[in-house]
């Protein structure tokens, strides 16, 4: 069998309704910080706002081997850079390094395939791509199993445990 073939790409403000949706399915509410369900309204604006911010970049992940039937758009990648310093990562000696905090979240319908890992990968090679450096940096529930495995697996180390939060960084 053909091994997946991913590529991304800036999020779009026509990927609005496909991450409203996914932002709203039941595991990925399980495992967010906020598990309530989105308003249309809210996501709205903050999708409007995350595309329009400097600091934040939103990549969708699409499939284009084997050829998807339906919708190709395999999930959704954010880098929310951030200069405020994070205890969990060594202090920089240069005040205006950022790092950046990076959330995934897979199309539902792609999930268990063992895509999230390919996912994380190409998305974090595209943003080092596009001359990123600083710390890359994840708060991931205790429970969430699958996505500390494909964090891990891509590279990252647990540096911090909390009650129900793991953080993970990368450096490279
Ligand atoms: C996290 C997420 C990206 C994982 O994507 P995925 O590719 O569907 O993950 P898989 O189900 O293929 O599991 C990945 C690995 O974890 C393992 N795994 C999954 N659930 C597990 C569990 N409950 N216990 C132990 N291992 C588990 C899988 O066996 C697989 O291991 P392998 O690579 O050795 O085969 C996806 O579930 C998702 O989008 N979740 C909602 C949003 C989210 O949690 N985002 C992360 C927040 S930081």
């Amino acid at each position: 069998m053909t091994a997946p073939r991913l590529t991304v790409r800036a999020a779009l403000p026509g990927d609005g309704a496909a991450v409203f949706q996914w932002r709203n399915d039941p595991l990925t509410r399980a495992m967010s910080w906020q598990p309530e369900a989105v308003t249309q309204a809210n996501h709205d604006i903050w999708f409007t706002n995350v595309l329009g911010s400097p600091r934040r970049h939103m990549m969708i992940a699409e499939m284009t081997a084997p050829a998807p039937v339906n919708d190709k758009r395999v999930g959704v990648l954010r880098f929310d850079s951030t200069i405020e310093p994070q205890d969990f990562l060594p202090a920089s000696d240069n005040p205006a390094a950022l790092s950046h905090q990076v959330s995934i979240n897979l199309n539902p319908v792609w999930r268990g395939q063992g895509l999230g890992q390919n996912l994380l990968l190409t998305g974090c090679r595209a943003f080092r791509g596009h001359g990123h450096g600083g710390w890359l940096w994840a708060e991931i529930r205790r429970q969430n199993a699958a996505s500390i495995k494909i964090f891990t697996a891509a590279g990252f180390a647990c540096l911090a445990t909390d009650d129900d939060v793991l953080r993970f960084g990368r450096a490279d």
